[in-house]
């Protein structure tokens, strides 16, 4: 596959917490990447700053560990490693004192693309804003990245937004949600915009229910600490399947620009029918995994054994408008399930009349599968003829489009980080999202996490390796309906 590179200007790209886990997995690899792919400009610079105390070349040696260990085999010849790594600068800097700030200042240029990663904890993003703003290296025209968590809830999420709003513009601001910039999940626009097939069926009197499932197959991977605190709700549910969730059911836009599509994934999330104490236990499932299959328990990972967080959650939400009213988007999410896979599944009604009565009843009819991972690809369900003599019988069958066969490896695809890093340096935020959209989801969320607070039910446990807890199996059946299994 040949895919289409768009330059970008020049650019200083400061990246605080540059010794940090996503620098050194994702952020670092991502750029060599582009490079790679002719995106990066010769004049361009990376400066990565921390704590730490190390010298440009001791920086440039961690940077090329990263890159043995994350960029793949094909790009790594030396030429094109030492090109890369003579790009980088380091500055050690105190975030949040005086130190190190002046030499960043001497680093930048005044005539770039300016932008400025905060890859470190929450806590600091406020401080740095504010000391980028008073040094005077934030200028009007720079960027700022951030990334979850943003907030713990909307007071909080509030409150960060009031401290980046201090020095920052909203169209400085990129917020990232990773799986924005997923491959298939821009694809969706694609599908559902670019294609006169679909949006006609696309709403209530079509669509019996859409399945959005985000399943992993690893566990808390030594962040308790964080984990325990946020639970999949706060972790995986406020963003990114909300962001699912919105450019699936969103109207729209009338251009594919960062607003407009940012303002009717706002309506979307807006329009999500409140769930409270009322509501919460005919419509969410919380889930907690237990020890088993080899695997310790949740609690264990968490070093936390009267933990009440979960792993796991299934809601059942509505969308209060007129394309979607009636049809319920199922949602769930959570971690050591049978395997990694994510997939929105749109799921179309019955024929009104079917001529073959008495047949199969256990078809699912048509449904529109889109997979995010892995093997990112498209799937329609459509019922035919089972093949032979056996006279009309009907059968499943799946119109299958794996991008990887059709377009080439999916090993071209850029990966999220990339493309969105590049992205920011070109001032595109359609695949960022807005302050009020993060509050607006944060809205909808709290008075969920308050309700299972409030009838302090525990999470059901589930075993490791299963589709999760029995109750989310319920949580469909009780509707007439199924989820599509959990395979890989
Ligand atoms: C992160 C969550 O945002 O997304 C993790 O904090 C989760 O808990 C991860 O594992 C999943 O991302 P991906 O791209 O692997 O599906």
């Amino acid at each position: 596959m040949v895919s289409r590179v768009i330059p970008v200007e020049p650019f200083d790209l400061v990246i605080f917490g540059a010794t940090g886990d996503l620098a050194r997995r994702k952020i670092l690899p991502g750029l060599f990447r582009r490079m790679v792919a002719g995106q990066m400009p010769p004049e361009s610079r990376v400066i990565g700053t921390a704590r730490r105390e190390l010298t440009d070349a001791e920086f440039r040696a961690m940077a090329d560990a990263a890159l043995s260990e994350f960029a793949p085999e094909a790009d790594r010849t030396p030429e094109i490693r030492a090109t890369f790594l003579d790009r980088l600068d380091y500055v050690r800097l105190d975030a949040l004192g005086a130190e190190g700030w002046d030499e960043l200042a001497v680093r930048l240029r005044p005539d770039c693309v300016r932008a400025f990663y905060l890859s470190v904890a929450p806590t600091l993003f406020g401080g740095i804003a504010q000391r980028l703003t008073e040094t005077g290296l934030a200028t009007p025209d720079s960027r700022i990245v951030v990334e979850k968590p943003l907030g713990h809830d909307l007071a909080s999420a509030r409150a960060l937004n009031a401290q980046l709003a201090r020095g920052f513009s909203e169209r400085q601001i990129y917020r990232i949600d990773h799986y924005l910039g997923k491959e298939t999940v821009q694809n969706l626009m694609a599908i559902r915009f670019a294609n006169a097939l679909f949006e006609p069926l696309w709403n209530a009197r079509h669509v019996d229910h859409v399945q959005i499932t985000v399943a992993e197959s690893i566990g808390i991977e030594g962040r308790g600490a964080y984990y325990d605190r946020a639970g999949a709700m706060r972790d995986m549910v406020q963003n990114h399947l909300m962001q699912l969730l919105c450019l699936t059911a969103m109207e729209p836009p009338a251009k594919f620009a960062a607003d407009a599509v940012r303002d009717e994934k706002l309506k979307v999330i807006r329009s999500l029918e409140p769930i409270g104490v009322a509501e919460v236990a005919e419509r969410t499932v919380r889930g907690q995994y237990r020890a088993g299959n080899g695997f310790a328990s949740y609690a264990e990972e968490a070093g936390n054994p009267d933990s009440r967080t979960e792993s796991f959650v299934a809601i059942k939400a509505g969308i209060a408008n007129w394309r979607w009213s009636g049809t319920p988007f199922y949602l769930r999410t959570g971690k050591r399930l049978r395997a990694r896979l994510s997939e929105i599944v749109v799921v179309f009604r019955d024929p009104p009349h079917s001529i073959f009565s008495g047949q199969n009843q256990a078809l699912h009819g048509n449904a529109l599968i889109i997979r995010l991972q892995p093997d990112e690809g498209i799937t329609l369900m459509m019922t035919i003829k089972d093949p032979g003599p056996g006279g009309m019988r009907l059968t499943e069958v799946p119109l299958d489009m794996s991008f990887a066969e059709t377009l080439g490896g999916s090993g071209a695809l850029p990966d999220a980080y990339e493309r969105l890093i590049m992205d920011v340096i070109r001032g595109d935020q359609t695949l960022f999202m807005r302050g009020d959209e993060v509050e607006a989801a944060w809205a909808w969320t709290d008075p969920i996490i308050a309700a299972w607070e409030e009838l302090g039910t525990r999470p059901a446990p589930y075993d490791p390796g299963g589709s999760g807890p029995e109750d989310a199996l319920m949580l469909m059946h009780r509707d007439h309906r199924r989820w599509r299994e959990i395979e890989a």
